[in-house]
């Protein structure tokens, strides 16, 4: 049963105690849920000889005067996950008590986390409910026992949110943080064993936490995290943390199978969730190493899962609710084709980059190493100004980068974007 039928049914039942006021909120959200199942239905019949994906966009709010190829930055919710939160939202205002604390949305909550952890490959108790990356990163930074003579790796690829938390930790436990100059200049020539080099190079005895970006937000590198942790592990590091803001909903992840003692992810880029939700897996044996950044009344009854880390209050479960929405959506479009999808879209540009004279490729060569992310390079023109130029005079986003000694674009398209929309990127490119 979806965990939109369990939760369905339970609100029944309390609505209906609750009176008629309540049972009508949830004849709204039984239509609501009913939509929903119609439009995962009709996913994805789009006959065998057109674009894969094709009509997807269709299914967005995305305004139709621009082109998103913005979504490392943030991604956008489908249709019918946004109108299921809306359902939700408007569900809770009919008995706010009810949902919020009536115990209404318990079982819900619950079934959205077992199906966040099958997600991602690990046990629901390992899940807590996060609002993003940053949050993660912070809980894990503070209730860490970490103090002189220890040290936190990262490189500077790894993006402020999992970085910032470390160097204020630091100055107040006395730790070090080496932030190290990944040579992001020589990316297009990388291979996963230069990769291992690089950060073998940087790990010391005094290293005891490696924090790394699952892919990095810059030039999009898809780190091989798997042979970096066991590389990690072999070199004596205990606590190996992944930044998983832009794999997760994209990739396949499978965060026992990377090994990962942590992995912070902000499901509202690919994964399309509403915004304000993150996920933290956190490794059973780590759990108690890790002291709670919020302290309040009944956490005891959390000790022993990793709902501990989060159990602060109220909160917006609205949106946690419909992440198993925005699951279901992304399980449906289905991994193996979106992966294609993505590799297809990432050809495209890298051979419209190579058969320019003004466009430098600056991510990696190989799609192994690669991500629906990517930068470009427009040789003699400033980032920000390509950016200005193409996004008030045609409606494409993407985001500008001028840091670590680049110039470039960072593109960022998801399945639903299309040949003809790169096209004209490029056609636009030309003429700016
Ligand atoms: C790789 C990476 N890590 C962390 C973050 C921070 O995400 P959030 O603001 O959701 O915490 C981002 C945001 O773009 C990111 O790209």
């Amino acid at each position: 049963m979806s965990h939109r039928r369990t939760f369905l049914k339970q609100v029944a039942a309390l609505a209906g105690a609750a009176g008629a006021a309540g049972a009508a909120g949830v004849g709204d959200l039984l239509a609501i849920d009913e939509a929903f199942e119609r439009e995962l239905a009709s996913l994805g019949s789009n006959g065998e000889r057109a674009e894969p994906f094709s009509g997807l966009r269709e299914r967005y709010l995305l305004g139709k005067d621009i082109t998103y190829f913005n979504n490392a930055s943030i991604g956008t919710i489908p249709r019918p996950v946004h109108q299921a939160h809306v359902g939700y939202l408007a569900l809770c205002e009919t008995n706010p008590w009810l949902f919020m604390w009536g115990g209404a949305w318990e079982e819900p909550r619950e079934a959205v986390r077992a199906k966040a952890a099958d997600y991602m490959g690990c046990a629901a108790s390992d899940v807590t409910f996060t609002h993003n990356t940053t949050e993660g990163f912070n809980t894990l930074a503070q209730g860490l026992e970490l103090g002189p003579g220890d040290q936190v790796l990262f490189s500077s690829l790894n993006h402020d949110g999992a970085s910032i938390c470390w160097f204020y930790q630091a100055q107040r436990k006395g730790f070090a943080v080496k932030r190290f100059d990944f040579p992001v200049l020589d990316t297009p020539q990388l291979s996963a064993e230069d990769v291992l080099d690089i950060y073998d190079r940087q790990i010391s005895s005094a290293t005891r936490v490696l924090v790394l970006p699952h892919i990095d937000n810059v030039v999009g590198l898809r780190h091989p995290v798997k042979q970096l942790t066991q590389l990690a592990r072999s070199r004596g590091v205990e606590i190996v943390a992944v930044d998983g803001a832009q794999s997760i909903g994209m990739l396949e992840v499978d965060v026992t199978d990377v090994g990962a003692d942590v992995y912070c992810t902000s499901p509202h880029k690919w994964l399309q969730a509403p915004k304000g939700l993150g996920l933290m897996y956190i490794r059973a044996e780590l759990r108690d190493a890790v002291r709670p950044m919020w302290v309040t009344w009944g956490q005891e009854r959390w000790r022993g899962t990793a709902r501990i880390f989060e159990d602060y209050g109220s909160r917006n479960l609205p949106e946690v609710i419909s992440l198993g929405d925005a699951i279901d959506f992304q399980v449906k479009l289905g991994s193996k084709a979106k992966m294609e999808r993505y590799e297809a879209l990432w050809e495209r540009f890298a051979d419209a980059a190579r058969a320019s004279d003004t466009v430098v490729w600056r991510s990696p060569g190989s799609w192994d190493l690669s991500a629906s992310v990517y930068a470009l390079e427009i040789q003699g023109r400033q980032s920000r100004a390509v950016f200005d130029k193409l996004y008030h005079d045609y409606g494409f986003v993407f985001r500008p980068f001028a840091t670590q000694g680049l110039n470039t674009i960072r593109i960022s398209p998801n399945v639903y974007n299309t040949e003809a929309e790169i096209e004209r990127f490029f056609d636009a490119l030309a003429a700016a």
